[in-house]
């Protein structure tokens, strides 16, 4: 049976995907940022193994896994978890730059580097959930826009350098997706949400599920998907 380890499995997107997992009877290893969250997890996903650590504060990670008990294999790391916050360069502080970049990009570098010798023993396939900021910048969107660029980096040189070892790598770059992150950009926009007109959080799953179930002799690199009205 596979095992899939998922970042941001408590809302949006990442619940999707771990509902999906869940459903068809794979193992999941749901990652949760403190122990309240973890108990909520398991409470949903009955038979869920749970791993804690806050991804805003990545050099903590370490640290935490070490202290609790890991899967021998990783078939997938699916990296799904993101915050945003917008703002004009004029007015971003070192500190939100900070928590996004944390969330964002360090801990996914680091919470992949730690799961490597797992995933390279399944030849298991890293996932990111990345975001069209991540391919163009827009005005208000520099530090999460910043995050999901290196967020990018970071996937297609670890796919590089992880080939030989059979371990796959896959950038999904969405559109606006319906979620509660959605809801606080439109907020922070000053405009109306109706989750309606943007993709369903399901769609992205089975984009995601999509490039994760593709036998091993293929990798998708890299995915858009778009909302279709
Ligand atoms: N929604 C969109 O329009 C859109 C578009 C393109 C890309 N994306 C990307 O898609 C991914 C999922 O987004 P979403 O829309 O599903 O967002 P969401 O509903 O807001 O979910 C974000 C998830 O990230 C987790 N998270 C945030 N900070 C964390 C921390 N410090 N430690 C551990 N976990 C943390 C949250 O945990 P809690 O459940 O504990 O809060 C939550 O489960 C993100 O990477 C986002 O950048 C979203």
């Amino acid at each position: 049976m596979a095992t899939h380890v998922i970042t941001g499995a408590g809302s949006g997107i990442g619940a999707a995907v771990a509902h999906r997992l869940h459903e068809r009877g794979d193992e999941i290893v749901l990652h949760a940022r403190d122990a309240g969250r973890a108990k909520e997890l398991a409470a949903a996903f009955p038979g869920a193994k749970t791993l804690v650590g806050d991804l805003s504060d990545p050099g903590k990670l370490s640290w935490a896994l070490s202290h609790q008990s890991l899967p021998d294999r990783v078939d997938s790391l699916l990296h799904i978890a993101g915050v945003v916050d917008l703002g004009p360069v004029g007015d971003l502080t070192a500190k939100t730059w900070h928590h996004q970049l944390n969330v964002n990009l360090v801990a996914p570098a680091e919470l992949t580097r730690l799961l490597l010798p797992q995933l390279r023993a399944a030849q298991g396939h890293v996932l990111f959930v990345n975001s069209g900021s991540g391919l163009n910048a827009h005005a208000g969107w520099a530090a999460y826009g910043a995050s999901k660029h290196g967020l990018k980096a970071l996937a297609d040189a670890l796919r590089q350098e992880e080939h030989a070892n059979g371990v796959r790598v896959t950038s999904v770059y969405p559109g606006r997706t319906a979620s509660p992150m959605q809801a606080k950009v439109h907020q922070q926009e000053g405009k109306e949400y109706d989750p309606e007109k943007w993709i369903a959080p399901e769609s992205v799953a089975t984009t995601i599920l999509m490039a994760l179930d593709l036998p091993k002799d293929a990798e998708v690199n890299d995915l858009t998907v778009r909302p279709g009205r």
